[in-house]
């Protein structure tokens, strides 16, 4: 059973201050989740989880799992602006782009980030980009990386495809030439990466994946003659978006990769590494809420109920045909898995879409599912938004960006940021240009 951090009354007096839809994070759920994987790692001195700061670009939450000792994985430039502005610097960012612009590795590479390749021929690319700042292989002081894509050595993923139709990564023997090149250019700091799962839930494919890891630094290390500092199993672990789905087991992968790092790389002689994760959708995923007030019910050839959220505010429902639960505090109770509370009133249930104001007829949150019978005005949750959720906004049909709201501990809304206006909406227009455009 899940529990709600709030229940009717906390949510109306939040919305006494901002109106909805907004997206709302529990501050405690996250900081005791924190803490909970890095306890499954604990036997890993070196062990480090870079949080995906795409998963929940705020600089707010970011800050908050720097406290807890979490590093930033960055994409771009945006996001290592966000990882240098909590603070997160040198070997505290890791840089896994693809298809990277020269002044993206210029930038990382002054802030100091471990620099993770997605191909061999980015070795010559990034060499030429940081020249102009006097960067060389030799010189640079964090630790140089590549993403192995394992191909048909690992199944596929219902999301991210099968590895080997992935843009992602090097082929394998492509690996031994780059760390070549690498050491022959002088540099000094190796490790090596990998991300082949999207939400997956089996804590069996994590084991596999920092088995084949372990196994490739000793092949590597021994052909190359070089010794890695870490491995990089990526992220990709899945949460429970549907109420009959368990959490990830995230002790059975310590022990499991605890395991694996005793009998497949320490007995070969490989000296101790670091284990890195660079997971989001686990860490902030189920402690977020997309809050949203019901406009309309409509009853046509189904019954509707639409919300003042939309796609705008969590596309991956329309995106990915994503399951997210939805339920509705006024009737507080047991709904599905979530405890929401005592009881407020009697809960009643109807087979309905929900939906958002889009014109865009996948602008549904919910599609014929049985839910809480919910009321214009009523305030309805959508579960499970705190990765991937406000971050994947858009604009389009003139929709604004909703604000981003943190529960503190001690039961204080702190507004991380706040909704777009008008104003953010057209401030990239120039009105005046019109009156001499023919
Ligand atoms: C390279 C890389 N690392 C980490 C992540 C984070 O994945 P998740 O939020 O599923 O853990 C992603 C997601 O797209 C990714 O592309």
């Amino acid at each position: 059973m899940r529990k709600l951090p709030f229940d009717q009354g906390k949510l109306e007096s939040i919305c006494g201050r901002w109106s909805t839809p907004f997206h709302l994070y529990d501050e405690r759920g996250i900081r005791e989740n924190a803490r909970r994987l890095k306890a499954a790692f604990a036997w890993n001195p070196r062990f480090r989880e870079f949080f995906a700061v795409k998963a929940a670009p705020n600089p707010y939450l970011m800050k908050m799992l720097r406290e807890e000792g979490f590093g930033s994985d960055c994409s771009s430039l945006a996001e290592l602006v966000l990882a240098e502005k909590v603070g997160n610097t040198g070997d505290m960012v890791m840089f896994t782009s693809n298809d990277t612009p020269a002044e993206e590795f210029l930038r990382a590479a002054q802030l100091g980030a471990v620099i993770n390749f997605d191909d061999i021929t980015h070795l010559d690319f990034f060499a030429e980009a940081v020249k102009p700042a006097g960067i060389t292989f030799a010189g640079y002081q964090s630790p140089f990386c590549c993403r192995w894509n394992p191909g048909p050595l690992k199944g596929g993923n219902a999301i991210i495809g099968k590895p080997e139709e992935a843009k992602y990564g090097f082929t394998k023997d492509q690996l031994f030439e780059a760390y070549r090149r690498m050491k022959a250019a002088g540099a000094k700091r190796f490790g090596l990466h990998t991300m082949v799962a999207s939400n997956e839930l089996d804590p069996q494919y994590i084991v596999d994946t920092a088995a084949l890891l372990f196994d490739l630094v000793v092949e590597i290390s021994e052909k190359v003659g070089i010794t890695f500092e870490f491995i990089n199993i990526g992220g990709g672990v899945g949460i429970p978006y549907r109420p009959d789905q368990k959490a990830m087991d995230l002790e059975f992968v310590g022990r499991g990769i605890e395991e694996a790092y005793r009998t497949r790389l320490l007995a070969k002689g490989h000296p101790d590494l670091g284990l890195y994760m660079e997971c989001g959708r686990c860490i902030t995923g189920p402690y977020g809420y997309l809050v949203s007030r019901v406009r309309h019910v409509k009853d046509t050839y189904r019954k509707y109920i639409g919300l003042d959220a939309c796609m705008a505010n969590l596309m991956r429902p329309a995106l990915y045909g994503a399951y997210h639960q939805v339920l509705v505090p006024k009737y507080g109770g047991i709904q599905d898995n979530w405890d929401c509370g005592p009881e407020l009133i009697p809960m009643e249930r109807e087979v309905c879409d929900v939906t958002g104001s889009l014109c865009e007829n996948n602008d549904k949150f919910a599609i014929q599912r049985d839910v809480p019978k919910a009321a214009p005005g009523d305030l309805v949750v959508i579960c499970d938004a705190g990765a991937h959720g406000h971050a994947m906004g858009f604009q389009y049909n003139g929709k604004l960006r909703s604000a981003e709201l943190l529960l503190r501990e001690d039961g204080s809304v702190k507004e991380i940021r706040r909704a777009e206006t008008l104003d953010d909406y057209f401030a990239t227009l120039d009105f005046s240009g019109l009156d001499s455009f023919v």
